[in-house]
């Protein structure tokens, strides 16, 4: 197969190396590098800290990769001047119908939400839709898609459009080999991922090991599911896994294989662990050791059994606890206490 992404993997090379030189020449700051980590910055909380508060977070620990699940303004402005952080933007979800409807309101979403801060935001990816294929307005994606797109090559801009797509996308995923999507989501997606593989646009797709380990904690091991095994735990033919992390990646992979898509590259836009909610499955040492391992194992720079040769990026949810999403696990997945904005464990 032929690795979609080289270029990621000659880029990392480098970054790796400018790393080692300064960690050389000022001390160690960060032992790990975290140009492929990013963070999910989450707003559904009513004691959040101020947006340029969080961003100077970011710079302090190292964060040049964000992403907001809809235009904020206020985030937008924060983020003037700021062109070292590469933002990730969302069209918001209620928003996919009218889009969808007419390519003049296309225009308009567009020149109220991205042109005013071309000049100096880094705006690299807008995804339209958050985890909506499969369901009702899944097939509105792709319109809105090719319409954002269109709009994008007219301004000869670089950046790209792409969707977020959830695990439960797939059918079936073990062994990684077998992936395969689901009847509704495989109408859905395929357009999409034909569309991708021509524009060259990677695939955003949400990777939550948490959620499979919690259905099934007792035949699951904890060290599998948080990248602590020191063995293989999963043959897949000539492939082998120590982390279920990889395997949900390819069995997304050979999904894509499935279909004829080998080219689509694959960025992962949300994963982490929660610190609370959940009994004994989640508690801060688990969720430090799950998104520590996760830092260093895309920091490594090494692909998956499928894809070696393809560095992986990915996102961890979320910067903060969100008091106002779902109560339970959904609103415990923060890095950060939003009122004091202390680490609830080390991490970076
Ligand atoms: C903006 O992000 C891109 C990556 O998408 C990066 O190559 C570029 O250096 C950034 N721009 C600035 C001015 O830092
Ligand atoms: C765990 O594995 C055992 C033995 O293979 C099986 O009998 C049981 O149904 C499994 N439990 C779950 C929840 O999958
Ligand atoms: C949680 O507690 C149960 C019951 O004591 C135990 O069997 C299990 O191993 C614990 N799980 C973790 C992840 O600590
Ligand atoms: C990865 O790169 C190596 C060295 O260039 C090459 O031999 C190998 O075939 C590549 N593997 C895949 C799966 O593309």
């Amino acid at each position: 197969m032929d690795c979609p992404c080289p270029k990621n993997l000659f880029l990392f090379l480098l970054s790796w190396i400018a790393t080692l030189f300064s960690i050389k020449h000022h001390g160690p700051v960060n032992m790990v590098t975290t140009t492929n980590v990013g963070l999910n910055y989450g707003l559904l909380g009513d004691n959040l800290p101020s947006p340029s508060d969080v961003i100077k977070l970011y710079k302090s620990i190292g964060i040049t990769k964000i992403r907001i699940f809809d235009p904020n303004t206020e985030v937008l402005n924060a983020l003037r001047g700021h062109h070292e952080i590469e933002l990730t933007v969302g069209v918001k979800d209620q928003d996919l119908a009218a889009l969808a409807a007419s390519e003049e309101a296309v225009k308009g979403w567009f020149a109220s939400n991205v042109e005013p801060y071309l000049a100096d935001v880094n705006i690299t990816f807008i995804t339209v839709g958050n985890e909506v294929i499969p369901g009702p307005i899944g097939p509105q994606v792709l319109l809105v898609m090719q319409s954002l797109t269109n709009l994008v090559k007219s301004k000869s801009l670089t950046i790209s459009v792409t969707t977020v797509v959830a695990m439960s996308s797939l059918g079936q995923s073990y062994p990684p080999s077998a992936g395969m999507f689901t009847p509704q989501s495989r109408e859905q997606l395929v357009p999409v991922l034909k569309f991708l593989s021509h524009a060259r646009t990677p695939i955003l797709v949400n990777i939550y090991p948490y959620f499979a380990y919690a259905s099934n904690p007792v035949n699951i091991s904890i060290d599998y599911a948080t990248f602590n095994a020191k063995n293989v735990v999963v043959e897949d033919g000539a492939m082998q896994y120590t982390n279920m992390f990889d395997a949900i990646f390819d069995a997304f992979v050979w999904a894509m294989e499935k279909e004829g898509v080998k080219d689509v590259s694959m960025v992962v836009s949300e994963t982490g662990w929660p610190s609370a909610g959940n009994g004994n499955l989640t508690t801060p040492e688990i969720a430090a050791m799950y998104n520590g391992n996760f830092v260093k194992h895309v920091g490594s720079g090494k692909g998956t059994p499928k894809r070696p040769n393809c560095s992986v990026t990915g996102f961890i949810f979320a910067t903060f606890n969100e008091n106002q999403k779902p109560v339970g696990t959904e609103e415990q997945f923060g890095l950060y206490e939003p009122t004091d904005l202390k680490p609830i464990y080390k991490l970076f």
